[in-house]
């Protein structure tokens, strides 16, 4: 049974020690800025079975080939960076602390989300009765992004004598994070240079071995006592295995209370505003004053987004955990994946965060749930995250064309140059079969890249960033779903052929050998309103710039008819009179017997390897991984589906909304974290506690690791950002169309009020909703006015106005 951390306002707190569950606490206890992050390890532990002190970087990828199965695979994997963490003391005479080896009095480990710092609160009693109060706390620097700290408060209870306390950087570590990815190669790391370059002070250099991403740590490690440098102290450089650091030795007196401070500095070659990475990051620890001086200005920093991020919930507490906390901690763990500082880079959102190893930190289309998000609060941020696509163009039109066909092609799981990143075999952990592995057949992703560009855009109204990219990609993505459209005589509609949708489980039709399926109803609809976005955002530019680009794409009038006629003779798979088929033929596939599963098996979330394991395959039941059909209305509203089914001359009515939801929802297993979000939105409207209920599941998905032991391997960021949009635009009913803000409330019953934050069209706007009444109020500034729309009414609303709205007016 997961053990659930006590919340306690801004804090999460986990007391007592667990073994089996530290790497999951080490999760979601990371600290990070959006350029790098740190697992919550504690900073004396190595990596092994119960600790994983692992560092990643925005963008830090490298690559290697392994054998398996007697053939070479290349894989790019996030890298677990040089270990900055290092830091543990012993008595003289006795061992390094390993929390496997003391008693415990007291441990407590606290997150403090409100302000970015881990502490770890530990009373402890050695084999040889030595008893010591230590009190850690840690930040990643939000403001200064290169930055980050430690400060022990170490108190020996009932024993004095020589300390020796080791601290300094580890570059001997590898990527062994996931454990079914350690049969492959994990070694990225080349240790260049380690030196001692001030008598507290060391530095680290190394290098990927194949990226050539050249990176330097510098750390500076002092001891006080009483409030002074501590005199008295004496220092060994130790230099062993990719380690450089300092034994730092004094006398300790049983009851004084010493206090290390540990200032660490990460740059690299591609950081700007500096000269060399290494002689950057020692002059940034020397810079620094002092621990307490850099925790008052991170607090400052993480006051500045909260200030524009929180939500304010008043709920009924469903579970164990209140909602509000576990929001925040969301919303917490996005910013520090993607933050103001990825503006300076060249990233795109890692699916499961900088927290943990596994997808290889790759990117997926779960851009899709985080990104409305950022737009509706820093959309500088997502146009950053759009501009990590736009530069891969080049290397999308390769994808396409390798296959034959126009345009471009983004990749299913995207890494450091853009080519395709997915693995083509995986490891079945329940049975130790490599299996082939065809999800990256998965072209929606590039409905998901079209569906972000556009609604940055209509948020925004940037028009120069449409001009100068946004338009071009949108364009590219319809050339290529127009030439993978093929006419099919017999049926008088356009397919898509060979293709897996967003449900991984379906890979192929059980009675063929190739992989892929035909005319995914997602994928067909997305595509066709793609081809009907492009048009708009022809239409949105001006004269020459919409010729220039035409003429640039190669794409003429006859193009531009073919993708109208697409965008009316699409074909879209029904069967039951009204159910949208996930795709072609689903409807003859076995029904499986869910009760049996469940009883046999408790937890069926990935009851594809279940299958496999015995021998069956998955693909021949009607039993999806994840929302497939429902991503439709997860997308899009009902008018808008009808008038795009109705478009492609297939009767729609929203009533069949419900039907397909109760269709699919018994037929899924939520092997996704991502699916709970989906299922609760589209629930939101007509099934309220349902959705509810469903939310709450969503929530617990990393907090209670849901999925059983995968996020210590790394957060589930769509999930995480998928919850807090549920409540800012899900039941607030938030949408933009056509230049207004629309607000449709309905709160589940559990939920009471809530109150946030929406940035739009430059203005910040506080929505209050509750069971009676909506509240907009906008801050002062200097923007034109902006119109909300409610119940068929417009309202203009100009700076320092507020709107208040009875529902039962
Ligand atoms: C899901 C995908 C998702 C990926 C990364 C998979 O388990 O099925 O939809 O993109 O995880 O989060």
């Amino acid at each position: 049974m997961m053990l659930l951390p006590k919340t306690l306002g801004w804090q999460m707190e986990y007391d007592g020690w667990n073994p089996e569950q530290q790497q999951h606490r080490e999760a979601l206890c990371t600290l990070g800025n959006g350029r790098f992050a740190t697992r919550g390890a504690f900073e004396g532990a190595s990596a092994g079975d119960t600790h994983y002190p692992g560092s990643y970087m925005a963008g830090g990828f490298n690559r290697a080939t392994s054998v398996v199965s007697g053939r070479n695979v290349e894989n790019e994997d996030l890298v677990n960076l040089p270990n900055w963490l290092c830091l543990n003391f012993k008595p003289a005479d006795g061992d390094w602390l390993d929390f496997d080896q003391v008693e415990w009095l007291e441990y407590k480990q606290v997150l403090d989300i409100r302000h970015g710092t881990l502490t770890y609160r530990l009373w402890f009693r050695d084999p040889a009765g030595r008893e010591t109060r230590l009190t850690s706390q840690r930040l990643v620097h939000m403001g200064d992004s290169h930055l980050a700290a430690l400060h022990w408060q170490f108190e020996p209870l009932n024993w004095s004598g020589k300390l020796v306390i080791r601290s300094g950087i580890d570059g001997g570590v590898e990527n062994l994070g996931v454990a079914r990815y350690r049969q492959l190669e994990t070694k990225h790391l080349e240790v260049l240079e380690a030196r001692e370059s001030a008598t507290d002070s060391v530095t680290l250099r190394s290098m990927t071995n194949q990226s050539r991403l050249d990176m330097a740590h510098a750390a500076r490690t002092r001891v006080y006592r009483g409030g002074e440098l501590a005199s008295g102290v004496e220092r060994q450089l130790v230099e062993e295995n990719g380690f450089i650091g300092h034994d730092i030795e004094l006398e300790c007196q049983q009851g004084e209370i010493l206090e290390v401070e540990k200032i660490a500095a990460f740059y690299t070659g591609r950081d700007r505003a500096i000269c060399e990475p290494a002689l950057d990051a020692e002059w940034a620890v020397q810079r620094v004053e002092g621990f307490q001086k850099l925790l008052e200005c991170q607090r400052q920093a993480w006051e500045r987004y909260w200030h524009w991020w929180d939500i304010e919930l008043e709920a009924d507490t469903n579970g164990v955990l209140e909602q509000q906390l576990v929001l925040r901690l969301h919303i917490f763990h996005l910013l520090q994946t993607t933050s103001l500082h990825t503006i300076d880079l060249d990233v795109g959102v890692p699916a499961r965060g900088l927290h943990g190893e596994a997808y290889r930190g790759h990117i997926f289309w779960d851009e899709l749930f985080i990104l409305p998000l950022l737009n509706l609060h820093m959309p500088e941020i997502t146009r950053s995250l759009l501009m990590y696509r736009y530069r891969r163009l080049p290397e999308a039109r390769w994808g396409a064309r390798e296959l034959g066909l126009r345009g471009a092609m983004y990749p299913w799981q995207s890494g450091s140059n853009g080519r395709e990143e997915s693995q083509f075999l995986h490891l079945n952990p329940k049975s130790g079969r490599w299996l082939p592995d065809t999800t990256y057949k998965q072209r929606h992703v590039n409905a998901a890249i079209v569906h972000n560009t556009w609604r940055y855009y209509e948020v925004t109204g940037d028009s120069e960033f449409l001009g100068f990219a946004g338009a071009e990609m949108i364009l590219s993505i319809a050339q290529f779903w127009s030439s993978l459209a093929q006419f099919n005589p017999t049926k008088q509609r356009y397919e898509i052929c060979g293709v897996v949708g967003p449900d991984e489980f379906h890979t192929r039709y059980p009675d063929r050998e190739e992989a892929g399926l035909d005319n995914n109803a997602y994928t067909n609809v997305m595509a066709v309103w793609c081809l009907l976005t492009a048009q708009q955002a022809l239409d949105a530019l001006s004269p020459t710039l919409r010729s220039d680009l035409l003429e640039y794409l190669g794409i003429d009038e006859a193009e531009l008819q073919r993708w109208d006629d697409i965008s009316r003779k699409m074909f879209v798979p029904f069967h039951d009179d009204g159910i949208i088929s996930q795709y072609e033929g689903y409807e003859q596939l076995e029904e499986l017997d869910w009760a049996g599963y469940r009883e046999r098996y408790g937890d069926i979330h990935r009851l594809d390897r279940i299958l496999e394991a015995e021998g069956e395959d998955v693909n021949r039941y009607k039993a999806s991984k994840q929302a497939d059909v429902l991503m439709l209305f997860y997308l899009f509203s009902a008018e808008k589906l009808e008038e795009l089914f109705n478009r492609l001359g297939y009767n729609f009515a929203p009533e069949m909304i419900r039907r397909n939801i109760e269709y699919y929802e018994a037929r899924t297993s939520h092997g996704s974290t991502l699916s709970n979000i989906v299922h609760s939105w589209v629930l939101a409207r007509s099934d309220r506690q349902r959705s509810w209920d469903l939310f709450d599941n969503a929530l617990m998905s990393d907090v209670a690791d849901v999925q059983g032991g995968t996020t210590k391997e790394g957060i589930h960021l769509g999930a995480m950002a998928g919850t807090v949009d549920l409540v800012l635009r899900g039941y607030t009913g938030l949408e933009l169309r056509d230049g207004v803000l629309w607000l449709n409330p309905l709160l589940p019953q559990g939920l009471k009020q809530t109150q946030h934050k929406v940035h739009y069209r430059g203005h910040w706007l506080t929505i209050l909703v509750n069971h009676t009444r909506l509240v907009v109020s906008l801050e002062e500034g200097l923007c034109p006015p902006i119109t909300i729309g409610y119940r068929d009414k417009l309202y203009t609303l100009e700076q320092g106005q507020s709107l208040e709205l009875s529902y039962y007016e």
